[in-house]
């Protein structure tokens, strides 16, 4: 309430990315500062909530999507919103401005955005020594932390961009408790070419081999694109599988404008309400083609404990939101995490294990 009333109206007088980036800088302050406010705030877990994908121990299933903290600048503090992990990135190997601006819009009456970010990003090594700080500060890092990767944009030819995807592996990877290769966005040219079965298999397969190659084990996410016909979705399984990847996160932003109105037509991937259907579905596929050995993360379009209640029965291990957090402000975490449950205790549900694919038929 406090949120869409009084904190929400004047974020949206501001451009988009400008009142994101404003809302990050405050955070940054607060996290450099090492405020006790962040030390103090406790971790929102109970029993029930807890659960484990992939080797790793979530306090709850609600995750932060990539793109909100792209360059790790707040990592201290996204617990203090409920989250149970945060997923930092896009992160590029090398420094890039990204598209033109502006390139976020939102539409509030549909409670959506499309952005053409095109992975304005600090690079890996700025990023890096970021993480690096907070990790050997001592101050708590309380939940997960995943970081995504993506393509340099000038970087061009299938050995160099290997190399590139190489690089900021390399880079980062020690530094994660989960790794995302985002193949996925539809804002850098060419990227969605590397959702191709040999293409993908030859950097999952090189990725996969980075990843032996380092002292603690990081699991590896593949981010997809909702945008895929059902033969492209069962290749990206096998290569999955194949691979040995950890599991998958579905989904990315859409290209397309189903169900969208006509002031939505600017270029961009679209995000919020109306990609959550569409999210809904393309994780109910994967889900049942995969017979639950790739755990999913759902995401899309989540803006409350039903819709990921509902996320988490079609199939997904865990959830992730961004979107919704604009519209629904910092809390939707908590808000979610109650909601949950709640409905699993109307259910007589013990565990997210347990609700994990309950209704994926
Ligand atoms: C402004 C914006 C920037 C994003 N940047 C990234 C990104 O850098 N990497 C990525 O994998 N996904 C990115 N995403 C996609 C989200 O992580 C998520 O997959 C998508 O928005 C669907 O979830 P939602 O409807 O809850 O927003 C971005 C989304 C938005 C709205």
């Amino acid at each position: 309430m406090f949120y869409r009333s009084l904190i929400r109206p004047i974020l949206f007088q501001q451009d988009p990315e400008q009142a994101h980036e404003g809302t990050i800088h405050l955070l940054e302050t607060l996290t450099a500062t090492q405020s006790e406010l962040l030390r103090l705030a406790p971790v929102q877990t109970r029993a029930a909530l807890q659960t484990e994908v992939a080797g790793i121990k979530f306090p709850n299933p609600v995750g932060l999507a990539a793109g909100f903290d792209k360059n790790g600048k707040a990592l201290p503090f996204w617990h203090t919103c409920g989250f149970g992990f945060a997923e930092v990135g896009t992160i590029t190997a090398q420094p890039q401005p990204g598209n033109p601006k502006p390139r976020v819009f939102r539409y509030p009456e549909q409670e959506a955005v499309v952005n053409r970010l095109g992975f304005n990003s600090e690079g890996a090594e700025v990023v890096a020594e970021r993480i690096e700080r907070v990790r050997r500060s001592g101050f708590p890092l309380p939940i997960p932390i995943g970081i995504n990767i993506g393509k340099t944009k000038i970087v061009e030819g299938e050995e160099a961009v290997l190399e590139d995807y190489r690089a900021g592996f390399q880079r980062l990877a020690p530094l994660a408790d989960f790794v995302t290769i985002n193949v996925s966005s539809p804002n850098t040219p060419g990227l969605r070419l590397w959702q191709e079965k040999a293409k993908l298999s030859a950097l999952l397969g090189m990725l996969a081999q980075e990843a032996k190659g380092l002292p603690q084990s990081v699991p590896l996410f593949l981010k997809i694109a909702p945008d895929m016909n059902q033969a492209d979705m069962d290749d990206m399984i096998e290569v999955a599988l194949e691979n040995g990847l950890a599991g998958l996160i579905a989904t990315n932003t859409t290209i397309a404008r189903e169900g969208a109105t006509a002031n939505m037509e600017s270029p961009g991937g679209l995000s919020g309400k109306p990609l959550c259907e569409k999210s809904l579905g393309v994780l109910r596929y994967l889900y049942r083609q995969s017979q639950g050995r790739l755990p999913i993360i759902g995401v899309g379009g989540i803006n409350s404990a039903e819709a990921a209640y509902e996320r988490i029965k079609a199939g997904a291990s865990l959830v992730q939101v961004y979107t919704g957090m604009i519209y629904e402000g910092p809390f939707l975490p908590r808000q979610i995490n109650s909601g949950l449950l709640r409905l699993m205790e109307r259910d007589g549900v013990k565990s997210i294990a347990e609700a994990v694919g309950a209704e994926s038929g």
